[in-house]
């Protein structure tokens, strides 16, 4: 399997996903990182582990769809079987959706389908729940929808600050995520 990073940030889950395939715990070949964002951290963790790393922005393009179709045809080229999420902060549109059914995974920073969107950890947090974690799934059409794959729960205590809680949930992330992405890449081999 060839899996492909799309990522917008700081790039903490790709270097957990990219470690995890430097031990050989996922099987395959972590073959590129793409960033919708030209100044993303994510792009210097990339040459940091000698993964191809690539970036374009849709203002570079006169629509989404021509970002998209380029962003595809750079897929196409690498043979990319997989596309893995890793805070990727944009909807992913028909035309990947329809060339990778089934096959593009994304990791969100809550219990979804509770606080989807750009930041679920401050969502949870600022709601008061008690209970919040990460879950991993399918990506659909919408905003952090799409079948489930897996949820750990992370607590959330009363001496907790945002600050604490964000760093339990990345902690979460970065264990959760390679070994889901193991799981479902082993079956397919
Ligand atoms: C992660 O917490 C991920 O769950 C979240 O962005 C962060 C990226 O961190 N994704 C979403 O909120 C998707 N809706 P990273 O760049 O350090 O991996």
């Amino acid at each position: 399997m060839r899996i492909a990073v799309l990522a917008s940030g700081n790039g903490s889950n790709f270097e957990a996903i990219a470690q995890a395939f430097e031990k050989q715990t996922i099987a395959g070949e972590l073959v590129l990182v793409f960033s919708d964002k030209k100044t993303a951290y994510v792009l210097e963790r990339a040459e940091k582990h000698q993964i191809p790393a690539f970036t374009f922005s849709p203002k570079d393009f006169l629509s989404k769809k021509e970002y998209e179709e380029a962003l595809l045809d750079l897929l196409v080229d690498h043979q990319v079987d997989y596309l893995v999420l890793a805070g990727y902060m944009r909807l992913i549109g028909e035309g990947l959706l329809e060339a990778f059914p089934k096959r593009i995974i994304n990791i969100h920073p809550s219990l979804l389908p509770a606080f989807p969107g750009l930041h679920g950890i401050e969502d949870a947090f600022d709601y008061g729940v008690k209970v919040t974690g990460v879950t991993v799934h399918y990506i659909d059409a919408g905003v952090d929808t799409g079948p489930i794959i897996a949820q750990e729960c992370v607590p959330i205590s009363a001496t907790d600050t945002l600050e604490s809680l964000t760093e339990k949930i990345h902690q979460t992330e970065h264990r959760l995520y390679p070994e889901v992405l193991a799981e479902i890449i082993h079956a397919e081999e």
